[in-house]
């Protein structure tokens, strides 16, 4: 159980609302009051000469920033791009990558809606197909899950882009073994790692993968609109951002560096986020936000009546969790019963839906408690008999 040797930050190093039970912190990450006042202290920076900010000292402030993101993901330092969200990434590479038609390009039935669509449109341009491998839950296994989508590749596969960590789900896919596998035949792969810096211990360089993306907005709770773009040596000179700029001739970084001018200053405040969890422990964060997710996710389960048919589904997971409900609910249902837990209850949670079946996915960072499920459990059990007679999806 959760154990209380030292003392971690908690709710106090957060401005969040602490009338609610906040417990979607993989929604949109929420940054500590030390991290906006680092941030805060870039824009003042910035706004007291902006001409001497933006044009001399950002590039080195950038490489700065670069050097210590890159050593943090264990990425080489010459790949890595700052872009604003894990969209935007998502969507350079798959702009990018040369599709023909009668190529494939492979996903599963996990991935994010934003990408999936940014898929239908790169393949639909190219008159290439996409095929989506279905990848059940519970998970049974880490290989059970690295075959639904390995099984599915073809000969006509180009591309494979999986989650590192879904957001459906929370499942956390054994990229290692999809991507060493597809590396053997010679398939590209795009890991939308959204969720996964900081959450997991990432390895960029070990993992292998053609592309890497990742926010630090979420689990490294830097400010909004700092992420990560990784791409491997033999793709950097074929890949240019959405925006193209000053320096879109002169090479890879410089490309990514300036498209046009903006607001840096989440950029560079992620050095104070890292420095916080780093302060923290990373690996204690973890465990801590693991066992409290596991925890919290079967506190409210039960209380529904719905965790005797899930307890297996408890592994390949991190920080965050489902919660089944007892029947599936059409979409309008879904954001109704999210609109009564928050409205009703200050209960701030996502419904999600996989393969048929409805869920609460819940998130723990260490700004929350037990309490904070507990309360979930009591909305849940209080409003699921109004909600769940809604149309069936
Ligand atoms: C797996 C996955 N990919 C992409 C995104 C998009 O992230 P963003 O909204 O930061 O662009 C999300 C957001 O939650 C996600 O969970």
């Amino acid at each position: 159980m959760l154990t209380a040797e030292a003392r971690l930050p908690d709710a106090s190093a957060w401005t969040l609302d602490p009338c609610l039970a906040y417990l979607n912190h993989g929604g949109f990450g929420a940054a500590p009051a030390c991290v906006l006042a680092d941030q805060e202290a870039w824009r003042t920076a910035m706004e007291r000469e902006p001409m001497t900010f933006l044009v001399r000292r950002l590039p080195e402030l950038l490489e700065s920033v670069r050097t210590e993101v890159a050593t943090f993901l264990h990425a080489d330092p010459d790949g890595v791009v700052f872009v604003d969200n894990a969209t935007a990434g998502m969507q350079t590479v798959i702009t990018g990558f040369p599709l023909g038609a009668g190529d494939e390009v492979l996903t599963t039935d996990h991935c994010y809606p934003a990408v999936l669509e940014q898929l239908r449109l790169a393949v639909r341009a190219a008159g290439a197909q996409l095929r989506t491998a279905p990848v059940p839950l519970p998970a049974a296994s880490r290989a059970a899950v690295a075959d639904a989508v390995l099984s599915e590749l073809s000969a006509r596969t180009r591309l494979v882009v999986v989650d590192h960590v879904a957001s459906c789900s929370g499942l956390v896919f054994p990229v290692e073994e999809i991507v060493d596998h597809c590396r053997r035949r010679g398939v590209a792969v795009l890991v939308d790692g959204a969720h996964a810096a900081g959450l997991l211990p990432v390895d960029v360089s070990q993992l292998g993968a053609d592309f890497w993306v990742g926010n630090m907005h979420k689990w490294v709770c830097a400010p909004k609109a700092s992420a990560v773009l990784y791409a491997a040596g033999q793709w950097r000179e074929k890949l240019r951002p959405l925006v193209a700029s000053h320096g879109v001739s002169l090479g890879y970084q410089q490309a990514f560096d300036w498209t046009g001018t903006r607001d840096p200053s989440a950029i560079l405040a992620i050095p104070a986020a890292l420095g916080f969890f780093r302060q923290a422990g990373w690996s204690r964060v973890r465990q801590r936000n693991n066992e409290l997710a596991s925890h919290g996710a079967k506190l409210a389960a039960e209380r529904l009546g719905t965790w005797a048919e899930w307890a297996d589904g408890d592994g390949l997971a991190a920080a965050m969790r489902l919660v089944p409900l007892p029947a599936p609910l059409a979409a309008p249902a879904g954001w109704e019963l999210e609109r009564r837990l928050a409205d009703d209850h200050g209960v701030i949670v996502p419904v999600t839906h996989h393969g048929g079946r409805s869920w609460v996915r819940v998130s723990a960072q260490l700004y929350n408690t037990l309490a904070d499920y507990e309360r979930l459990a009591d909305a849940l059990v209080t409003q699921w008999p109004a909600v769940g007679c809604q149309p069936k999806a």
